[in-house]
């Protein structure tokens, strides 16, 4: 079952969303050389205060797993759910992903954008500027009638061309009163397939690419997951609703 919001948690949804957008525009603008990724998770935190929302990762439990973070930080090779550490410090040309997801009212925005910080490799540079165009690919692809696996196709056709890893093991998914409702949106796949799209629906669209292999490997955190090889990983995420005609991106900052 994939829920369809009111007209009363679309508002909400709303103002969720905004300020997830505002806390990652806000912590974007903190990422420099010589900052600590603890620096920039209690940051968050400071920012959730000021805009009215909760981290949903803090305390987010997946098995006997416990999320020690108010955001995800994973820098270079590292792909997703990388946590603050006040030893890994911020320099030029690292790529740093922050993905801000917050609760507001009882509703969930979930957003990721990743910072090239000053002068990064040729490759890195493409790779963020190329994931960021696959995501708004795949919101292109978001109408009623649609369905997830156009979606998933739209990012796929357009990170072919560049020759990357797309990560397999995390996905896109809905989004509401949980981080993580149904469905699944595979950052690959075929168009014509899955669930039909309907207004009203709430979605979380991010892709995950790798510079190389698709592959990855989990960190000893049980969090952290970074790629097979080594190379650099980027990550860009909106939550998008469904509308009569198109999409609505809920976490424009
Ligand atoms: N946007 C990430 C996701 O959808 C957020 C994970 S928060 C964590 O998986 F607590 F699980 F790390
Ligand atoms: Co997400």
């Amino acid at each position: 079952m994939i829920d369809l919001r009111s007209a009363d948690e679309v508002n909400r949804m709303r103002a969720a969303c905004a300020a997830a957008a505002r806390v990652l525009n806000d912590l974007a603008s903190l990422v420099v050389p010589g900052i600590s990724t603890a620096g920039l998770d209690a940051a968050a935190r400071g920012l959730m205060l000021r805009h009215g929302c909760e981290s949903a990762c803090y305390g987010y439990v997946v098995g006997r797993l416990t999320y020690p973070g108010y955001v995800c930080i994973s820098l270079n090779d590292e792909v997703v759910h990388g946590i603050g550490a006040s030893d890994r410090i911020v320099a030029e040309g690292d790529l740093v992903s922050l993905d801000v997801v917050v609760r507001r009212d009882g509703f969930i925005g979930d957003n990721a954008r990743t910072i090239q910080v000053g002068q990064v490799s040729p490759d890195a540079r493409r790779l963020c500027q190329d994931t960021e165009r696959a995501l708004l690919a795949g919101i292109a692809a978001v109408k009623p009638g649609n369905r997830v696996g156009d979606i998933s196709a739209a990012i796929q056709a357009s990170l072919t061309p560049g020759g990357y890893g797309i990560v397999r093991d995390f996905v896109g998914h809905g989004v509401g009163r949980k981080m993580h409702e149904e469905p699944q949106i595979p950052n690959f796949g075929k168009a014509g397939t899955g669930p039909k799209l309907l207004p009203g629906m709430a979605l979380a669209i991010e892709p995950m690419v790798n510079l190389g292999t698709h592959k990855i490997v989990m960190a000893a955190d049980g969090w952290t997951a970074r790629t097979q090889d080594g190379k650099p990983s980027a990550h860009f995420e909106h939550t998008v609703l469904v509308t009569e005609n198109g999409a609505e991106i809920l976490t424009l900052a």
